[in-house]
């Protein structure tokens, strides 16, 4: 149905409790359905705590966040799940089978399933080259596996379970930039419709978003596409120079 993954940020502030600087000020942007918006800005901008707002780990002091219509505050937990998967900054795997890991949060997912979430992370690939495959066993927090495919078997873990929005939260740092730009690629053509939030640090991890939303302690900065921000926002301009 039309209109499924669309967010709006109403002039939305944030601070942490016990806390009396806002870490957020005044947030306000839509994100459409199916595109990718992505966020950048410096360390400690406010990027993590944006995004956390969504599935409602914290709440906003004021303004309002509307997932589809909806405020989320008239949301459960249940209802935000089923449209939100949110792959952090660092994969949290467990002792199990590679296919457990992938299923976590969706155990009734078929090896087809399973496999396709897989494909579109570009896990694939390294999973079929082990002896066991889709039944090989992870170690306690994932030590068999580099950094970046800890990262690409929990952003299959977050595809499995078909989300409308996904949040990427620094989510490939430790991806190299053309294994990213093919799952960028597998992630348009499979996942039409899917709403995307990524947070990334390099730039051409966000190039090619739909928009880009540049964040500055805690303010919007900019919002636009590469080139848009390149011809007229400083603090975007500055960290493509960096
Ligand atoms: P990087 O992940 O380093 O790129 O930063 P970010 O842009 O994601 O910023 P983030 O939202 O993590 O932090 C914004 C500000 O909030 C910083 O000043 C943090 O120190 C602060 N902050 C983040 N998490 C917490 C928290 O749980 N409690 C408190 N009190 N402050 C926090």
């Amino acid at each position: 149905p039309a209109g499924q993954g669309r967010i709006d940020f109403r002039d939305v502030s944030f601070s942490y409790e016990g806390t009396s600087a806002p870490v957020l000020k005044h947030i306000s942007f839509t994100c459409l359905p199916g595109e990718t918006l992505a966020i950048i800005g410096s360390t400690g901008s406010g990027k993590s705590s944006l995004v956390h707002l969504l599935p409602r780990f914290y709440e906003v002091d004021s303004g309002s966040i509307q997932i589809d219509g909806v405020d989320i505050r008239q949301m459960n937990a249940g209802q935000l799940r089923q449209k939100i998967a949110i792959v952090p900054q660092k994969a949290t795997l467990f002792t199990g089978t590679v296919t457990e890991n992938i299923r976590w949060g969706k155990e009734d997912a078929a090896a087809e399933e399973v496999e396709q979430a897989a494909r579109i992370a570009q896990a694939h690939d390294f999973i079929a080259a082990l002896p066991e495959q889709y039944n090989a066993r992870i170690g306690q927090g994932g030590v068999n596996f580099s950094g970046g495919q800890k990262q690409r078997l929990s952003i299959a873990r977050a595809l499995v379970r078909k989300p409308e929005i996904l949040i990427l939260d620094d989510s490939t740092s430790a991806v190299d930039v053309a294994t990213e730009a093919n799952m960028r690629q597998s992630l348009k053509e499979y996942a039409e419709g899917l709403t995307c939030i990524l947070i990334a640090q390099r730039i051409t991890s966000v190039m090619d978003a739909d928009r880009i939303l540049v964040l500055d302690r805690g303010e919007i900065a900019g919002i636009g596409t590469h080139e848009e921000l390149l011809a007229s926002c400083s603090v975007y301009q500055e960290i493509c120079r960096s």
